[in-house]
């Protein structure tokens, strides 16, 4: 298994972790794992081939054979399931949700183990998800915890989907992001937690560029870059 180095970057969702681990992999010059976009990639892909979302086996088998790749562009990362770019299809409330759903299975969790594991190679890599530095990287050089209180990430996703030009209604998105938590963190295999050897960041008050600071901070007390 290959030991090249791991910054793993676990958190609830919207608490910052997209933007944190571009920049952190930009910046560092290493490889980028948005695990997140995997689950919700196979939760895509099983409700266009009309299965539901509790089928395990069937998950399981479409999590073996789908066909899903990350393009860098210029713009960022672009998500390909079977050639066709899926990102923003993967992108919605609704997608998180369902991603959340196929991901409470433990055999879905175990089938989709090592595509995230084949992500780790030279010169390093920076992970984001659930569960990078407790289950897929538990022998990660860094860990870091990015948190934030639910209500200012519902109030940045607000901000997020006007300034695309979209409708947001604030007390709807908070309750998806309540649920989505309490099922993230509740479930019983990989639940979201930090590890015990993992730094909390807490970016309820920090803009992008102090969180993504103290990150480097913490990055370069545990190795030498
Ligand atoms: O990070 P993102 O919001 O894209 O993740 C979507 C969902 O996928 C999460 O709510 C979580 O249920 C699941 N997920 C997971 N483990 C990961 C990454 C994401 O369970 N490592």
């Amino acid at each position: 298994m290959s030991k090249a180095t791991v910054i793993a970057v676990d958190g609830p969702g919207g608490a910052g972790k997209g933007e944190l681990t571009r920049r952190l992999a930009s910046e560092l010059g290493f490889k980028l794992l948005d695990s997140g976009a995997i689950y919700r990639v196979l939760a895509y892909a099983a409700r266009k081939a009309g299965l539901a979302l509790f089928d395990e086996d069937s998950l399981c088998q479409e999590a073996a054979v789908m066909d899903l790749s990350f393009e860098p562009t210029e713009k960022g990362v672009h998500v390909l399931l079977g050639g066709q770019d899926v990102s923003s299809a993967i992108r919605t409330e609704e997608a998180g949700v369902n991603a959340s759903k196929v991901a409470q299975l433990p055999s879905v969790r175990k089938a989709l183990l090592q595509r995230q594991r084949d992500f780790r190679q030279e010169p390093g890599l920076v992970a984001d998800g659930r569960d990078m530095g407790t289950v897929v990287f538990p022998d990660a050089q860094v860990k870091i915890f990015l948190d934030a209180a639910a209500e200012v990430r519902a109030q940045r996703r607000v901000k997020q989907l006007q300034s695309a030009g979209k409708e947001a209604d604030f007390e709807l998105i908070l309750s998806e992001i309540k649920e989505r938590d309490e099922r993230d963190r509740n479930r019983l295999i990989a639940p979201l937690k930090p590890a015990d050897d993992a730094v909390v960041l807490d970016s309820s008050e920090l803009g992008i560029d102090e969180v993504f600071a103290r990150a480097m901070e913490i990055i370069k007390s545990r190795i030498s870059i």
